[in-house]
């Protein structure tokens, strides 16, 4: 069996920690009859400088025969921000349908828990992100600039179909995995029109899943309950923006960015899902290869499970939880002193023993 896939590593860190993923792809290819092929594809800010784009303009064409694709991060200083995401990441998500964000948000044996003083049970959910509309549209607009009168309208978009899919994504992965219980996050008390309406096209299909507890919290109250019961989630499934924030929070309170996976999925198969670390470039640090390349492994193990290779992905999670149970060979973020490359060598040693 095999795969080809295309890798964006992208600006500054994307491009450190990337290199450790493929030396992890290249290490599987050797020791295992699956086998991923790649090609690379240098769209960047430095791109961008030289052609006007942050990709060609077929790039979405080129991307769409991969089975999927393995990204970095971008962003860099010489291009605004707005640009590289509207132009880059935005497209791919929503051209290749990949409505649902996911994210596991885990607290591995080792990391320093920073909720230790009142939380010490485990913590394992998973946060479902819809990541193709919502309060992320560019619905609205700007009038009367510059007098006393200026408004702005930015609208959220909430269709029946949008909602429907990536409720049914997160009833169909709990019952899958054996989880009991679904969490969904709104604010349909004060945003009575779109929140409303997602509960209850929720609430229909939940519904279809009687045996999974379904349960609903404010937004402001569920920040909260990720901190004070963080144990207490085992799918937490989130608009546009509400699952934007809650996954930056999510990720704080099991260890950081530097760890932190993501995985933008077309559930159909009709397009490729992307899988990204959910951290950018970095720039504070990059160049000096100390970043901490487990969120782009954990993201290249997300990959493999959703080629329906489970048990590669469980071997790679296993391999970073050795890593870092052991404490050794762990990055500044973390506490220690490794560089990228060497995190990346000790997570395939200890897939692959030397
Ligand atoms: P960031 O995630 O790049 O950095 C935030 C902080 O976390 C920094 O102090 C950084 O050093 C640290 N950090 C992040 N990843 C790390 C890792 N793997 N190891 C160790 N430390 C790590 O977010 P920031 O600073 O807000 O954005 C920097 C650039 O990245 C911007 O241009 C932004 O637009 C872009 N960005 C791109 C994303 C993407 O490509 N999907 C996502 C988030 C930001
Ligand atoms: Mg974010």
């Amino acid at each position: 069996m095999s795969k080809k896939i295309a890798v964006i590593p992208g600006d500054g860190i994307g491009i450190e920690v990337m290199n450790e993923a493929l030396k992890l792809i290249e290490a599987i290819n050797e020791h295992d009859s699956f086998q991923i092929e790649y090609d690379v594809f240098d769209w960047n800010s430095d791109y961008y400088l030289q052609t006007n784009r942050m990709m060609p303009k077929d790039g979405l064409e080129q991307l769409q025969h991969y089975d999927a694709i393995l990204f970095g991060a971008i962003g860099d200083e010489r291009v605004p921000d707005d640009i590289t995401i509207w132009e880059m990441i935005m497209p791919i998500r929503k051209s290749f349908q990949q409505y649902v964000n996911f994210r596991p948000i885990k607290l591995l044996d080792g990391i320093d828990n920073p909720l230790r003083h009142h939380v010490n049970k485990p913590i394992d959910f998973v946060l479902i992100r819809e990541n193709a509309e919502g309060e992320y549209s560019n619905a609205g607009g700007r009038m009367f600039e510059g007098e006393n009168r200026e408004l702005a309208i930015q609208n959220s978009v909430m269709t029946r179909q949008g909602v429907t899919q990536v409720a049914e994504f997160a009833f169909s992965y709990a019952n899958k995995h054996g989880l009991k219980k679904l969490t969904n996050a709104t604010k349909s008390n004060a945003i009575i029109h779109s929140m409303k309406f997602w509960d209850q096209t929720i609430e229909s299909v939940a519904e279809k899943y009687p045996t999974i507890n379904y349960e609903k919290y404010y937004i402001d109250a569920l920040a909260a309950y990720f901190v004070q019961r963080p144990y207490d989630f085992n799918i937490v499934l989130a608009s546009n923006l509400f699952g934007d924030i809650l996954s930056d929070l999510g990720s704080a309170i099991v260890g950081g960015l530097g760890i932190s996976p993501s995985a933008n999925i077309n559930p159909e198969g009709n397009y490729p899902s992307m899988f990204e670390p959910v951290h950018g470039s970095a720039p504070d640090i990059a160049g000096k290869g100390i970043a901490n390349p487990i969120a782009q492994i954990w993201s290249l193990a997300l990959m493999y499970e959703q080629f329906d290779r489970q048990d590669i992905h469980d071997k790679i999670l296993a391999g970073i939880q050795n890593v870092v149970s052991t404490k050794k060979v762990i990055t500044p973020d973390m506490g220690g002193t490794a560089t990228t490359n060497e995190v990346g060598d000790a997570i395939i040693n200890k897939l692959y023993k030397k």
